[in-house]
Parts: C-alpha cells; sequence; structure tokens
C-alpha cells in the first residue's frame, strides 16, 4: 500500500526526456517510480490525473518576497502562498530586501520563516555585495554554509568589472552562480522604459537595449576567463540572446532566463497599462520579444522566471516616473507559459523544462525530477481551462501585474509537497 496514486496524466519528466500517459507513486514523500497504466498499486490516496499534465514540481528561481523590510507588500508566508497558486513548489527569493540578505544569520532567518510557512519551498539567494552597494564582496562561504544557493545583486548591476570579477571568482570557490542584473548605468541614463518609439510618443525617458546587451557581453567573458557559473537574469533583447547564445556554443558555463512579461508585451503595453507595465529590465520591441521566443524554444534561455517583484497599489499610483519598477508573476506564470505551447512557439517538454530542471541545473539543486527516490515535489496542470486573470483572486498580497483581463488556458490545479497533496482545483479527482 503506498500513500498516494497520481492516476493516468501525461507525465512530463524533461529531466529523462519522459513525456508519456503513466502513473506516478508516491511514498514517504517521495518518488517511488512512474508506471505503466496497467501496473497500479494499491494506494491509500488517489487523484484521477486523466486529461492533466502531471510534472515536477514547478521552480521559481527569481522571486522578491519582501521580508524583511517590505512587508506591506509581500511577506515570506503571502509570497509562498502565492508560488504554491501558480504551481511552484520551489523559490529563489532574492536579496533586495531590507536589510539585504547579506549575512548568514539573516539567511538562516529566512529559511526558518519559510518552513514555518509550510508551503513552497523557499531558497534564499544572498547578496554578492554588501548592501548591495557594488564594492565590498560578502562573505561567499559563510552565506553559502547558512543555505544561500546563488549569489545576486539583482535589482542594482554590478558596475565595477574588477568586482565581477571577483565574485564570479568567490562563487567558483563555493560552486554557486552568480546571478547578474545585466544593465549598465551609465549606458541606461535614467530611462524608465524602453529607448524607442513608445518612450518618444509618451515624453518618457528611455533606457537602451545595449544597457543591457553590453552588460551580458563584459559578465560573459568574465565568465569564461574565471570558468565559473554564471546565470543571467531577465534577458529581454535580441542583442543580448545573440551574445548568449554565442557564449553557450563556446563552451561557457552561462545559463539565462526570461520572464512572462518579455516574451508576451512589448513596450506598447506601456502605454495602455502605465505604471503597471513598468518594470526593469523595461518591455522592448517586437523583435525583442521574438528572439527571446526563439531563444527558449533552442535552449539559449533554459529558464522561465517570473521576476515576481510586488509592489503596493499606493506606489504604482504615483504615476509612471516615481512608481518603483516591478510586477508581480507567481500566479500568472505558468499560463503564460502555456500561451506559448498553444501558440506552437514552445513544445510542452521545452516548457516545463525551463520551469523545472532548467531553473535545478541554473541552481545546482536537486529538485525539478520525477526520478525515483526524487523528493515527491509534483504539479498537475489542466493545459487547457480557459479563465481570465483576476487580480482580486491572487494570494499574493500585491495586485501589480499588467495581466488582469487577459483570457487564458492552463492553470496549477494541484501541487503535490514531498507527498503532501494541496489542492486547488481538483474536485472529485481527489479520493482519500
Ligand atoms: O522590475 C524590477 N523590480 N526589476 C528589478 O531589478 C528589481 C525588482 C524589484 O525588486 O522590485
Ligand atoms: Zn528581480
Amino acid at each position: 500500500m503506498i500513500d498516494l496514486l497520481i492516476r493516468g496524466g501525461r507525465v512530463l519528466d524533461p529531466a529523462r526526456g519522459l513525456d508519456r500517459r503513466a502513473h506516478v507513486l508516491i511514498d514517504g514523500g517521495r518518488v517511488r517510480g512512474v508506471v505503466a497504466p496497467d501496473e497500479a498499486p494499491p494506494a491509500r490516496a488517489a487523484i484521477d490525473a486523466a486529461g492533466l499534465w502531471v510534472a515536477p514540481g514547478l521552480i521559481d528561481m527569481h522571486v522578491h518576497l519582501r521580508e524583511p523590510g517590505g512587508e506591506h507588500k509581500e511577506t515570506i508566508a503571502t509570497g509562498a502562498a502565492a508560488a504554491v497558486a501558480g504551481g511552484f513548489t520551489t523559490v529563489a527569493a532574492m536579496a533586495n530586501t531590507n536589510p539585504v540578505n547579506d549575512d548568514p544569520e539573516l539567511t538562516r532567518w529566512i529559511i526558518a520563516r519559510a518552513e514555518a510557512a509550510g508551503l513552497a519551498r523557499v531558497l534564499p539567494i544572498a547578496a554578492v555585495t554588501k548592501g548591495l552597494a557594488g564594492e565590498t564582496l560578502t562573505d561567499f562561504a559563510a552565506l553559502r554554509a547558512a543555505g544561500a544557493v546563488a549569489f545576486s545583486d539583482d535589482g542594482a548591476p554590478i558596475m565595477r568589472r574588477e568586482i565581477m570579477r571577483a565574485a564570479l571568482a568567490a562563487g567558483r570557490q563555493v560552486d554557486a552562480a552568480v546571478i547578474a542584473h545585466a544593465e549598465d548605468r551609465t549606458l541606461a541614463g535614467g530611462g524608465i522604459v524602453h529607448a524607442g518609439p513608445v518612450a518618444e510618443r509618451l515624453g518618457l525617458p528611455g533606457m537602451p537595449g545595449v544597457a543591457e546587451s553590453a552588460m551580458v557581453e563584459r559578465d560573459c567573458a568574465l565568465a569564461a576567463a574565471v570558468g565559473a557559473r554564471l546565470h543571467i537574469a531577465h534577458l529581454s533583447t535580441a542583442a543580448a540572446v545573440a551574445i548568449v547564445r554565442a557564449a553557450r556554443a563556446a563552451g561557457t558555463r552561462v545559463t539565462a532566463e526570461a520572464a512572462p512579461h518579455h516574451f508576451t508585451l512589448d513596450a506598447e503595453a506601456v502605454a495602455e497599462r502605465g505604471a503597471l507595465a513598468k518594470m526593469n529590465p523595461p518591455l522592448r520591441t517586437r523583435a525583442d520579444v521574438a528572439a527571446v521566443c526563439a531563444a527558449l524554444a533552442d535552449g539559449t534561455i533554459d529558464v522561465i522566471a517570473s521576476d515576481h517583484a510586488p509592489h503596493h497599489a499606493d506606489e504604482k499610483a504615483l504615476g509612471m516616473a516615481a512608481a518603483p519598477f516591478g510586477v508581480i508573476g507567481l500566479e500568472t506564470t505558468l499560463p503564460l507559459v502555456l500561451e506559448l505551447v498553444h501558440a506552437g512557439v514552445l513544445d510542452a517538454a521545452t516548457a516545463i523544462a525551463a520551469l523545472t530542471v532548467g531553473p535545478a541545473r541554473a541552481l545546482g539543486i536537486a529538485a525539478g525530477t520525477l526520478a525515483p527516490d526524487a523528493v515527491a515535489d509534483v504539479t498537475l496542470i489542466d493545459p487547457d481551462v480557459a479563465w481570465t486573470i483576476d487580480p482580486t483572486a491572487f494570494r499574493s498580497r500585491s495586485r501589480n501585474t499588467p495581466f488582469a483581463g487577459r483570457a487564458v488556458r492552463g492553470l496549477a490545479v494541484a501541487v503535490c509537497l514531498a507527498g503532501r497533496v494541496v489542492d486547488h482545483h481538483l474536485g472529485g479527482r481527489y479520493t482519500r
């Protein structure tokens, strides 16, 4: 008698090249096997997964949970609840909290807070430099020992190239990736939207694409020289995509991520949605969107991450210039990825890979697969159900999304966390 049988779904485990109708067996909090539909053993509980995708628990390696210091926007507990609602069983939390996560004590505190919330696993990303100031490296060994999975000053670029080089070397020492927020501030020129026709029409200061691509070029060169693991956050331009493609072809250990807003929206959305479409990097051109999609399809971009960046409605109401950068994404990422699948841009396995094994490899964590003995983190997806994005229904404490009212198809109907079912929309499919 096993604990849980997930019956007859389309099991997608890209880490092992698996895509077939099967049962998933779970016992003692771990996956015990993926077996043919005629081999079902007796189980204490069962989920009828006919018509559903059964995937490894989704991983979002780029979220901002705002605790400590910004609890009016999000807490670790509300962020973890939003994650699970969106189908994510693991999230990696950026260090730009207040105080900054540049201290092993705080890293341990975040882990304890997340464990108390008991929902998605929250993996802390520690700061590269003290206070995100770009000057003095943090203690990578102590932060790694405290549980940091990667290092990033996300939100701020590391402008000094010798500091970035030292960071990559330190990351290599502790076998952790450095995650780059690629933005050359001397080129970004204080822009708040992409430098182009929309910025001109609206009379807003523009941030040119080369502010990103010049920094991606620098960081790829440094990673190659140091032999370190580099991950590029929120890639948004065709030029930066081409640099990453060439670096990977040359054998540089670089992974890269795209956020849903950068593969579904272009700068025109700023004209319609105002500050709700303000984020950094900004929404770009249609050609950039096409390049990001092509890079997801060919594996140049191997990670999809939300860059979930909660902000209070009052802050977003300050208008384009004064509103903070950022949009939430934990509860909209999956349907927006599925738009690419429904449109034939990505196949199901590539889409799921970018949400599971891709981020697991970029972070170097043992997750993102349904292999035997893996911790039983599972996401059950109805790929077809039609719904309309309604921010008032979000578990997140914030509502700042440009996708309100968008008609989408597909959602996470449930997740398993170490075999424990967190049920959102299973109804009669779940028997105990
Ligand atoms: O849009 C963004 N929001 N970009 C960043 O780099 C930081 C983030 C935030 O923390 O709000
Ligand atoms: Zn971010």
